[in-house]
């Protein structure tokens, strides 16, 4: 879009509104007719005539930030004949700016914790701290799981960006879901053992579905691994998959202290997590179900949360069956 253009008069009446300022300014009040809107100027143009010099601003005008160049019209005795403004929306750049500051700092706190614990403890070991055997094995097993945490953190965050940089390319194929979470749910059970946790599948026979094998699979091992974190010990997790109209729904169910329901519309967001004080153990990095969310959006389905009142969790998805 080219640039909207604004004239004013010496008085600051307006002259001249090109249709690309009136589209900038977004109201059907903005009009040459219309002086009052122009109000929001006005302290500009007279600090432009007075200095007769250039002047840059940013201004908000409805919920936008609207770029501002200011130049004064003058003629060859340094008269001042008018003030040009030229304007810009541009409430898209400065949002994706303060998204972009706003994930740096978020990587650079993930990050920072993680390799805060590696340096203590290789520093611990190295000064011979501990010359307890016992004592050291627990040392190097922390820094081992958090060599871990760390390769996960970047794992996560480059299919983050491959995903919604549009990178990827689904490899869809045949697959049937009742057989996939069987499967993926097998894998879980050394898991289960050790949190003491239960699954019970309940799932219908299901229709063939074209989907990214591999990134369903995804898609449910993030679901079951916050399912398993965030439950009660000694708990039960519920999975329950049936045929709809258009397509799949699965939803997983498990106990535990649940989602505040002022914060169910977040959960989606990455780095987002509900108590940044729970137990460093169930503790996160608020990627997984960003993650998820992506990839049901790419497969053209749903994911959503609900919260129960007696404690439950259930996160579900909707998968077409059809493929447009
Ligand atoms: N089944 C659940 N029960 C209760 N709370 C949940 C459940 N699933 C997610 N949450 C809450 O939503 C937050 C975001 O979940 P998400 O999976 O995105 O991040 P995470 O589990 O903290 O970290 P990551 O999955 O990246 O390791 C979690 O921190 C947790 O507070
Ligand atoms: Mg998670």
């Amino acid at each position: 879009m080219t640039d909207g253009v604004i004239t004013f008069g010496s008085d600051n009446t307006v002259q001249i509104v090109n249709p690309q300022a009136k589209a900038i300014l977004g109201s059907e009040g903005y009009n040459s007719k219309n002086p009052e809107r122009y109000k929001i100027f006005m302290p500009f143009l007279n600090r432009v005539k007075q200095e007769k010099m250039h002047l840059a601003e940013e201004i908000k005008i409805d919920g936008k930030i609207i770029s501002a160049r200011f130049a004064p019209l003058m003629d060859e005795k340094s008269t001042i004949l008018g003030v040009l403004v030229v304007l810009q929306d541009v409430t898209k750049e400065r949002k994706l700016d303060h998204l972009r500051r706003e994930f740096i700092g978020d990587v650079s706190h993930e990050l920072r914790t993680p390799l805060s614990y590696l340096q203590g403890y290789t520093e611990a070991l190295l000064d011979q701290i501990v010359d307890n055997p016992e004592e050291q094995k627990r040392y190097l097993s922390i820094i081992l799981d958090e060599t871990l945490r760390l390769r996960r953190l970047v794992n996560d965050l480059l299919d983050l960006s491959q995903i919604e940089g549009g990178h990827f390319v689904l490899k869809k194929d045949k697959i049937r879901l009742d057989k996939l979470i069987v499967r993926v749910v097998k894998k879980l059970d050394p898991v289960l053992e050790e949190k003491d946790l239960s699954i019970v599948v309940d799932c219908d026979q299901l229709p063939i579905i074209e989907a990214d094998e591999d990134r369903i699979v995804q898609v449910l091992i993030n679901l079951l691994d916050n399912a398993m974190r965030y439950a009660d010990p000694g708990g039960e997790i519920k999975i329950h998959a049936k045929t709809v109209e258009e397509g799949i729904i699965v939803s997983m169910t498990n106990t535990g202290v649940g989602i505040p329901e002022d914060e169910l519309p977040f959960i989606w967001e990455r780095f987002y997590k509900i108590d940044k004080s729970r137990a460093r153990h169930t503790e996160g990095t608020g990627l997984g179900l960003a993650i998820v969310k992506n990839l049901i959006d790419a497969h053209r389905g749903k994911v959503w949360a609900t919260n129960y009142p007696e404690g439950c969790t259930t996160f579900s998805f909707f998968l077409p069956s059809k493929n447009k």
